[in-house]
């Protein structure tokens, strides 16, 4: 038999006789030959099938073969500038593997379709050059913390404790005992910095936050690295250069920004120092547009929008007040009214991309900034569950910072996708449960 070799290879070898297996994308007959468009994971491959040069056998189960059909066919490729690939195989032999049931997706389809058949939808071009961006985006922030001396480590995703507000988290029944799935691994990358000296964990975080926007996920992957004697300042240098590491190497791959529509140029323009505005005078900034917001009012999605429509690189925004920002984050002491730290803003209103800060390190700081929060929003800590946490201040402690970038609004900037749910294979939303 020929040598077994991808669509994309195959081209690279006009008249040598090779396999290709995969699956039919589409297919037509005209006068005693079947033209087929047959699918692989590097691409598409027409396909011409002629009655007069195939045995019996073939013809037969390629004029059985359906839409989705998986196949084998051997032949050689030759360039053909009629067809819509640029390539024609032309097949001496023809095989299926299993013929395909009418497949439920054609050409045009409602977005609820698409979601109900996500599990087929898989398969669609888009889908396929999205996962694969995304496998890669997973794969340079990876490879970006690895050569800089990072632990990759591994949370617990059932968890009694709360990060952020603990307000928008998953209860479940823990044998008997109320338990929560993790809104964020902080408080255990902590932990593990404490002997690792830098880690991440990349890992889902759940929020049950009931907000149906195009930017959020009731189940998301998070990247959560937390670094020893780093301060807010070194933090964000290094995020600046995480996030250029996986933009500019992002472009390298131009058959799947082209099948997406990205422009490599863009990508590549992404490089440190990005823009840093502390909180104060991005709300001047706002006011100025129009926008009438007070000290201590959070962004919304509008403010968003406006502070980065005609930025091409992401844009920081530090120093925010602390009443709106975690009871982790230290009073900065040149201005006691806010906190060290730093949200990520994606250009073009894409939304926060990364949010990070110093951590409070000093047991006697971090116990009395928990009660001033207690105080100042009327909540009350378990602080039975915090216990092992608040613990990390007591034996040897140091000064360290940490953030967490979310992935699918990473690749949902990126590849400019208008909704996030389209970053990942199976979204889990509030009004998403299936497949
Ligand atoms: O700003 P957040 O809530 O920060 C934390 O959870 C910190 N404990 C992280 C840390 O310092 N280790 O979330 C961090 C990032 C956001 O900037 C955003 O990119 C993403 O997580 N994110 C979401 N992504 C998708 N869907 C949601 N519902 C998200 N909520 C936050
Ligand atoms: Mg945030």
């Amino acid at each position: 038999m020929a040598p077994v070799v991808s669509v994309a290879k195959a081209a690279k070898k006009p008249a040598s006789p090779v396999t290709l297996s995969g699956w039919i994308h589409r297919k037509r007959e005209s006068g005693g030959i079947i033209f087929i468009v047959l699918r692989d994971v590097t691409g598409l491959m027409q396909v011409a099938i002629k009655k007069d040069s195939v045995s019996e056998a073939s013809w037969k189960m390629a004029s059985e073969a359906t839409v989705e059909s998986s196949v084998e066919v051997q032949g050689r490729v030759s360039e053909d500038k009629r067809s819509p690939t640029g390539f024609e195989l032309h097949a001496s032999s023809f095989k299926h593997i299993n013929v395909s049931e009418p497949f439920p997706i054609t050409e045009y389809q409602s977005v609820e379709l698409l979601l109900d058949k996500r599990h087929l939808w898989l398969r669609s071009q888009r889908m396929i050059n999205i996962m694969r961006a995304r496998s890669h985006i997973f794969r340079y922030a990876r490879e970006f913390l690895d050569r800089n001396g990072f632990y990759e480590v591994t949370p617990p995703a059932i968890t009694k404790v709360g990060g952020e507000t603990g307000a928008d988290m998953f209860e479940l029944d823990f044998f008997g005992s109320r338990a929560y799935l993790t809104e964020s691994s902080q408080l255990y990358a902590e932990a593990m910095a404490f002997s690792l000296e830098r880690v991440y964990s990349l890992a889902p975080s759940y929020r049950a936050e009931n907000s149906r926007t195009t930017k959020h996920l009731s189940e998301y992957w998070h990247l959560e690295p937390e670094m020893l004697y780093f301060d807010n300042k070194k933090s964000m240098a290094l995020q600046e250069k995480l996030v250029s590491h996986i933009a500019n190497h992002l472009a390298r791959h131009e058959d799947i920004l082209a099948a997406l529509s990205v422009n490599k140029d863009d990508l590549l323009k992404i490089k440190p120092p990005f823009k840093r505005l502390s909180y104060e005078d991005a709300l001047s900034l706002l006011n100025q547009k129009g926008f009438s917001l007070k000290w201590g009012d959070d962004f919304g999605v509008e403010h968003e929008r406006a502070l980065t429509e005609s930025e091409d690189k992401p844009v920081f925004i530090h120093s925010w007040p602390s009443e709106i920002k975690p009871f982790y984050m230290p009073i900065n002491p040149k201005d006691e009214r806010t906190v060290l730290c730093a949200d990520l803003q994606a250009p073009k209103g894409h939304g926060e991309i990364i949010g990070g800060s110093e951590r409070i390190w000093k047991y006697e700081d971090l116990i009395a900034r928990m009660a001033d929060v207690e105080k100042a929003k009327g909540v009350k800590f378990n602080m039975k569950n915090y216990e092992w946490w608040i613990d990390l201040r007591k034996y040897g402690s140091v000064p360290h910072s940490g953030f967490g970038m979310g992935m699918e609004r990473i690749i949902k900037w990126l590849l400019g996708l208008d909704h996030i749910r389209d970053a990942i294979p199976f979204p889990r939303m509030s009004n998403r449960l299936e497949p």
